[in-house]
């Protein structure tokens, strides 16, 4: 094994397992998301990306694995975390030759420990960060700043509105719709540090709000570029962006 892989993986044990994600059958995503537009982010994501990464890829926030093998084509290994063991379960039975994983938040303080500095070439992070609590956004960038190298790459998605102000909405998982409601955004962080089955929390981001969180958390995005448009209003934001030294 990737002697760094080991001792990333010495250092991040599995967690409590008492996270799930609250499209828990993957039928919305399932139908949000047909392969038409996983196969547009995915292009978007491939242009990012160098076709060789020397070192450790991070896939934070893994769940099913959609990304997982894409980045060990081009990784020299790959650690692939998720909060949701069962959305673990299917990424590992998908690649698990290809790539270590481990169930374990995001906001875990292990991913800011001492050991795991600077233990990272890249981190893909892709469609998550629309679904943590508010300020998790935050403390989840910080840590990639953390585990990257000095000239790591981020690769960030996230949901975009195309406005002057950031949105939050409730999206029915059986209602199979990418938008769903507009809920405040104390009723979003609610739902998104307690999950409920069926009830998926999407904050919408927009170009100036992301952009500020990934320059405060010590990046310089470099490209920023929507694809998936839902609406005139409404995309996905994928975003490259290197480590600053600090
Ligand atoms: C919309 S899915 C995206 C999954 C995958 N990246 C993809 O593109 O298919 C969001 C994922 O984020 C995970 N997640 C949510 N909060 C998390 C956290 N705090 N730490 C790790 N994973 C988290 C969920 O379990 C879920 O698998």
């Amino acid at each position: 094994m990737n002697r760094v892989l080991q001792h990333i993986l010495d250092a991040v044990t599995d967690g409590a397992a008492d996270y799930s994600y609250p499209d828990q059958d993957n039928r919305m995503e399932a139908q949000v998301i047909p392969q038409a537009r996983r196969d547009e982010e995915r292009r978007l994501w491939e242009s990012m990306l160098p076709a060789r990464i020397a070192g450790v890829a991070l896939d934070a926030g893994c769940g099913r694995g959609a990304f997982t093998g894409l980045l060990a084509d081009r990784a020299d290994a790959v650690l692939a975390v998720d909060a949701d063991q069962t959305r673990v379960a299917v990424a590992r039975a998908q690649h698990q030759d290809r790539a270590a994983f481990r169930v374990r938040s995001l906001m875990d303080p292990v991913f800011s420990s001492e050991k795991l500095r600077g233990a990272f070439a890249c981190v893909s992070c892709i469609q998550v960060l629309g679904h943590v609590p508010l300020n998790g956004a935050a403390i989840i960038l910080s840590a990639f700043h953390h585990l990257l190298q000095p000239d790591g790459l981020l690769i960030l998605a996230v949901p975009f509105v195309n406005h002057f102000s950031e949105e939050h909405r409730l999206v029915r998982t059986s209602e199979a719709q990418p938008f769903g409601h507009p809920i405040t955004p104390q009723r979003y962080d609610a739902l998104a540090l307690t999950p409920e089955a069926g009830v998926l929390p999407v904050r919408h981001f927009t170009a100036a709000s992301l952009t500020a969180l990934v320059e405060k958390a010590g990046f310089s995005a470099e490209r920023m570029e929507p694809c998936n448009w839902y609406s005139e209003r409404r995309a996905d934001m994928m975003v490259q962006a290197h480590r600053r030294p600090t």
